[in-house]
């Protein structure tokens, strides 16, 4: 009971001849390409030194999500050094061809942005961002015209605009209906669900493929269920821990493309990317997680 067959959904679970599970797919409604539900957030935990020692943790993080079928890595500008640990780390792993780079703007002015954005290309160590977005909504028009412009030409594959508040819902919906995007990255968990409201339908709605940030609401949810067992129906969605749990409850909103879970561990990593394999929870078993969270 309340279980979402494996073949009901559009999703592939195993990659063909694989042994290891891998992670599900969902598409981009703007192209098609099949997205891993989990991916990588990096704030904080790539915010590292350049030391062999310091990243030699993170190339692990980075092998358990490629190695799990995942590819998404998420950044930002304003993430201090993780750019450049990425870029690094996926060059010592020679993984470009196998991950989604994903960054954003953060200034304000068309001449700042295109000169921000030229340092991300090189920090991250490529001629090609698989995403571009504008972060927290800076200064959008303008950056979108750069976008666009970089776009045709080849130089990133998608758009995106983010926010990590739902006091910015209303803004973010004016600037979803103004314009196309391709994606759109918001914050969604158990700890802060609104984005079901209204944005999640209306990203559907739109054909705009959706990434949920904070997915452990910087892991604040952690604590809510320090020493609490698992529930028993945590065995039927194939959760070993909380943090499956909280991600299965994210990528099983027919919504949502992909989940960006930081992390700094690759025992945390694996954990998360054996979230996006296995059995579901189907919307009846959603609406109880969140009502057995709540009373937590
Ligand atoms: N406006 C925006 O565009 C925006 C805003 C916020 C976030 N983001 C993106 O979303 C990503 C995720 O959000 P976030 O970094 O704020 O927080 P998060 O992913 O919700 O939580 C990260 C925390 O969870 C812990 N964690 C990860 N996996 C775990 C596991 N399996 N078990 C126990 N603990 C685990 C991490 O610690 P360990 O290192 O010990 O694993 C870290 O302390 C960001 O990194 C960023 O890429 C974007």
């Amino acid at each position: 009971m309340g279980l979402l067959p494996l073949a009901a959904m559009t999703e592939q679970a195993r990659s063909a001849g694989s042994t290891t599970p891998q992670v599900l797919r969902r598409s981009i409604p703007s192209s098609g390409e099949q997205l891993p539900v989990i991916g990588l957030g990096t704030y904080q935990a790539l915010d590292v030194g350049s030391g062999a020692a310091e990243q030699a943790p993170l190339l692990d993080v980075v092998r358990a999500l490629t190695d799990h079928g995942g590819n998404l890595i998420d950044s930002s500008p304003m993430y201090g050094r993780a750019e450049s640990v990425a870029g690094d780390l996926v060059a010592t792993l020679a993984a470009r061809s196998r991950v989604f780079l994903a960054t954003k703007v953060w200034t304000t002015g068309r001449e700042s942005g295109i000169r921000q954005m030229e340092e991300s290309f090189r920090r991250m160590r490529t001629d090609r961002m698989d995403l571009m977005q504008v972060h927290n909504l800076q200064d959008w028009r303008t950056h979108a015209e750069t976008l666009d412009l970089w776009k045709t030409d080849g130089r990133i594959r998608y758009t995106g605009i983010t926010h990590y508040h739902e006091g910015a819902y209303g803004e973010l919906e004016k600037v979803l209906r103004a314009r196309r995007w391709d994606f759109v990255q918001l914050n969604y968990s158990l700890a802060e669900p609104a984005a079901a409201e209204r944005m999640l339908p209306l990203a559907a709605e739109l054909g705009v493929a959706v990434i949920a940030n904070r997915p452990f609401a910087q892991g604040a949810l952690f604590s809510r269920v320090k020493g609490k067992a698992l529930p028993a129906w945590a065995a039927d969605i194939d959760c070993a821990s909380w943090a499956q749990v909280f991600l299965k409850w994210i990528v099983s909103h027919p919504a949502v493309n992909c989940a960006i879970p930081a992390s700094s561990k690759a025992t945390h990593t694996v954990q998360n990317m054996l979230a996006g394999t296995g059995r579901m929870p189907d919307a009846a078993l959603r609406a109880r997680i969140a009502k057995d969270f709540d009373a937590l």
